[in-house]
C-alpha cells in the first residue's frame, strides 16, 4: 500500500482521504483550518455524508488516517499528493485556481523525486499542465509526476460513489504515472479509463454539463406538459425505458444548484469561449435553469391569488437537494429570496437544520418542526425531496394552515391524496 497526502479536508478531500485509508493506504490529510483539523482528529465530521463518520473513525483507530495542519505536513514523505482544495467560480465565471497555485508553490520544495501530484479537485481543461509548470517554476525536482483524477462524488452518496464508482478516470502524459495512480484503486471494482490530462479534465466537465442538461431539459418538458395536460412523471417513465435515455436525472424541480453544476457549467462555457467555440446549447441549459426558479415563484403567486404582500408561506426544504446539509447555490433559497422580496413572510423547516440559511436570508424564520412551519400559512411550498415530507400527517397540516394551497416543486406528494384533503395542488409538469 502507499503513503498518500491529501491537501484539503473539505467534502472531496475528507471523502478521498477516509476512503483511501479504508482501502488500506496510509493517509495524511492536511487543512489550513486548525479547528477543522482538531475536530477531525477527534472523529468529528461536519458534513452530512452517509458512512463518512464511520470511515473517519475507522481510519483513526487503525492509524491509517491522520489529520495535520497545512499542505506541507500532509505531503511530507508522501508518494502521492492529492490536491483537493476548493476551486470556486470566480467573478468572470472561470474556476478560481488561486488556492491550487498557493498549495503547489508551497509543496514544490518539499516533494521528493518520484512523488506524483494528483489533481482531484475539479479544474478547467489544461490545469494539470498548469500544475506541472507551477511545480517547475517553484523549484520542484524534475522527477515529479502530475495527473488528473477527477472526482464524481454526489453529495449524500460520496462514500458509495468513491468506493463503488461508475468509472475511475486518470489523465497523465506519462504512462508510468498513470499506472501508479491506477494501482491506488486496485481494490475498487470499476472500469479505469487512462487518457491524457485534457481528456480526463473534460470528462468531468462534460459529464456534469450533460447531467445539468438532462435536468434543464426535463424542466422545460414539464412546463410544456402543464400546458397540454400531460403528466411529466408518466412522460419520463415512458422515456426512461429507452436505455439511451434512462430514468435518472429526469426529475423536474426548482432547477439545479449546489457547489458543482453552477460552477462547472460556467467553467465549461468559459473554456468554449476561450477556444472560440459556440456552446449556445449550454447557455440555454443555464438560462432554462434560471427561469425555472421564476416558474416556482409564479406558482406561489398564483396560489396566493396574485396578492403576495403580507401573506404567510410554509417552506419545507432549504438545502440544494435532499440528504445533504449543503445550502450552496440552493434553488430553494433562490426561490425563497424572491418570495421574501415580494413581501411574503416565510417560515421554513429543513431536516438537516438549515439554520445557516439565516446568513443568506436574514428574515427567514427557520423552525425545528415541519408542522410549526405550517401554522397559519396561506400556502405550503415543498422545495427539496426529503423523504420524510412524504410521510407527514397531512390531516394535521390541514388543521394548522389557513390557506389550502400546496406548491410541490419536487412532485414529491400525491396530488389525488392532497386534493382529497381539500388542498389545491400545483406540481411541476403535472
Ligand atoms: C453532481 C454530480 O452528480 C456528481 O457526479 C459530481 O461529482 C458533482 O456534482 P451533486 O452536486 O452532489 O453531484 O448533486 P446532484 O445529485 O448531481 O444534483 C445536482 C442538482 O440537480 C441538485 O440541485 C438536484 O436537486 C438537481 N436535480 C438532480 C434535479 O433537479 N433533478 C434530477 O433529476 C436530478
Amino acid at each position: 500500500m502507499s503513503r498518500i497526502g491529501v491537501v484539503g479536508a473539505g467534502y472531496v478531500g475528507l471523502t478521498t482521504g477516509a476512503c483511501f485509508a479504508h482501502l488500506g493506504h496510509e493517509v495524511v490529510v492536511g487543512d489550513v483550518d486548525a479547528d477543522k483539523v482538531r475536530r477531525l482528529a477527534k472523529g468529528e465530521v461536519g458534513v452530512l455524508e452517509e458512512g463518512l463518520p464511520e470511515l473517519v473513525r475507522e481510519g483513526l483507530s487503525t492509524r491509517r488516517l491522520r489529520f495535520v495542519d497545512g499542505a506541507v505536513a500532509a505531503a511530507t514523505d508522501a508518494a502521492f499528493v492529492f490536491v483537493c482544495v476548493p476551486t470556486p467560480r470566480a467573478a468572470d465565471g472561470d474556476a478560481d485556481l488561486s488556492t491550487v497555485e498557493t498549495v503547489v508553490r508551497e509543496l514544490a520544495p518539499v516533494l521528493r523525486p518520484g512523488t506524483i501530484v494528483v489533481n482531484k479537485s475539479t479544474m478547467p481543461v489544461g490545469s494539470t499542465t498548469l500544475v506541472a509548470r507551477l511545480l517547475r517554476d517553484a523549484g520542484a525536482v524534475p522527477e515529479i509526476g502530475v495527473a488528473s483524477n477527477p472526482e464524481f462524488l454526489r453529495e449524500g452518496t460520496a462514500v458509495r460513489d468513491f468506493l463503488s464508482p461508475y468509472r475511475v478516470v486518470i489523465g497523465a502524459d506519462d504512462p508510468a504515472v498513470a499506472v501508479r495512480v491506477s494501482e491506488l484503486y486496485r481494490n475498487v471494482q470499476a472500469p479505469v479509463l487512462v487518457t491524457n490530462p485534457a481528456s480526463a479534465e473534460m470528462v468531468k466537465y462534460a459529464s456534469n454539463a450533460f447531467l445539468a442538461t438532462k435536468v434543464s431539459f426535463v424542466n422545460a418538458v414539464a412546463n410544456i406538459c402543464e400546458a397540454v395536460n400531460a403528466d411529466v412523471r408518466e412522460v419520463t417513465l415512458g422515456m426512461g425505458y429507452d436505455p439511451r435515455i434512462g430514468f435518472e436525472f429526469l426529475h423536474p424541480g426548482p432547477g439545479w444548484g449546489g457547489s458543482c453544476f453552477p460552477k462547472d457549467t460556467s467553467a465549461l462555457l468559459r473554456t468554449a469561449a476561450a477556444v472560440h467555440e459556440d456552446f449556445s446549447l449550454l447557455d440555454a441549459v443555464v438560462a432554462t435553469n434560471t427561469a425555472q426558479r421564476d416558474r416556482i415563484v409564479a406558482k406561489v403567486h398564483e396560489a396566493l391569488g396574485g396578492r403576495p404582500a403580507g401573506r404567510r408561506l410554509a417552506a419545507w426544504g432549504l438545502t440544494f437537494k435532499a440528504n445533504t446539509n449543503d445550502l450552496r447555490d440552493s434553488p430553494a433559497l433562490g426561490v425563497l429570496g424572491r418570495l421574501i422580496a415580494d413581501g411574503i413572510e416565510v417560515r421554513a423547516y429543513d431536516p438537516a437544520g438549515g439554520e445557516a440559511a439565516r446568513e443568506i436570508l436574514p428574515t427567514l424564520d427557520v423552525v425545528a418542526d415541519p408542522y410549526d412551519a405550517c401554522v397559519d400559512a396561506d400556502v405550503l411550498l415543498v422545495l427539496t425531496e426529503w423523504d420524510e415530507f412524504r410521510w407527514l400527517d397531512f390531516t394535521r397540516v390541514a388543521a394548522l394552515v389557513t390557506g389550502r394551497a400546496i406548491v410541490d416543486a419536487r412532485n414529491l406528494l400525491d396530488p389525488a391524496a392532497m386534493r382529497n384533503l381539500g388542498f389545491t395542488y400545483r406540481g411541476v409538469g403535472r
